[in-house]
């Protein structure tokens, strides 16, 4: 029996991680191995509560600090509820989204990356996927596939203005750089098909 992965795919709206995740699990199922496909916010019924709390409503809804600490209350319920228990029982979990993206969004502004961390170590003790893929695109191209996706409807944080997404950006490529053993940048420009196997490439070394 192989050891249970817990897997993230990351990067900014429109680069292509739900149909990422989707292929993905499918290639790992085909392999044998039990998949639970999840997302962020949300992925337990007391997170995806909260995930409405975060994505609907006006701009100003919640204060930056407030919004981490609804993302890091999320995951905390999301890791404790749904993701240990998978991976206990042997499963390999994917997620769409997970702690880089609060770091990414959150953690830029008001608050540091440190203290994104910190609430992170008090809401899911720290807990870090075992590998991250962040699916890298220029912005024109993932800006078109989200319009294409949307028709320019976004949500609360999807809706904020260009400069944001480019420094979330930004902020995904400098933790690929600097967390290597974790981190790995994907090429996510071309057909979908070929993503997937720039995916399965950076799992080489975890896959059975
Ligand atoms: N490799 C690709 N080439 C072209 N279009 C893509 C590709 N991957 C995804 N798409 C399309 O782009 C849009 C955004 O993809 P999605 O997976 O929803 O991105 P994300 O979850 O990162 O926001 C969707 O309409 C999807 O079908
Ligand atoms: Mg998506």
């Amino acid at each position: 029996m192989t050891a249970a992965r817990f897997i993230t795919l990351e990067g900014g709206e429109g680069v292509g991680k739900s149909t990422q995740l989707r292929a993905l699990a499918a290639v790992l199922r085909a392999r044998g191995l039990e998949v639970v496909e999840t997302r962020e916010p949300g992925g337990s019924p007391g997170a995806e509560a909260v995930r409405d709390l975060l994505l609907t409503g006006v701009a100003d809804r919640w204060s930056p600090r407030a919004e981490a600490l609804l993302f890091a209350a999320a995951r905390a319920d999301h890791v404790g509820k749904i993701i240990r228990p998978a991976l206990q029982r042997g499963a390999w979990v994917v997620s769409d989204r997970f702690i880089d993206s609060s770091r990414a969004y959150q953690g830029m502004g008001e608050l540091t990356d440190e203290d994104i961390l910190t609430l992170h170590r008090i809401g899911s003790s720290g807990f870090l996927p075992d590998r991250t893929f962040v699916l890298t695109l220029p912005d024109v191209e993932a800006e078109s596939r989200a319009q294409t996706r949307d028709g320019g409807d976004s949500d609360r944080i999807g809706g904020r203005d260009r400069a944001f997404h480019q420094q979330v950006a930004q902020a995904f490529s400098r933790f690929a750089t600097m967390e290597a053993d974790r981190i790995r940048a994907i090429d996510a420009s071309g057909e979908a098909q070929a993503v997937t196997t720039r995916l399965l490439q950076g799992l080489d070394d975890l896959l059975p």
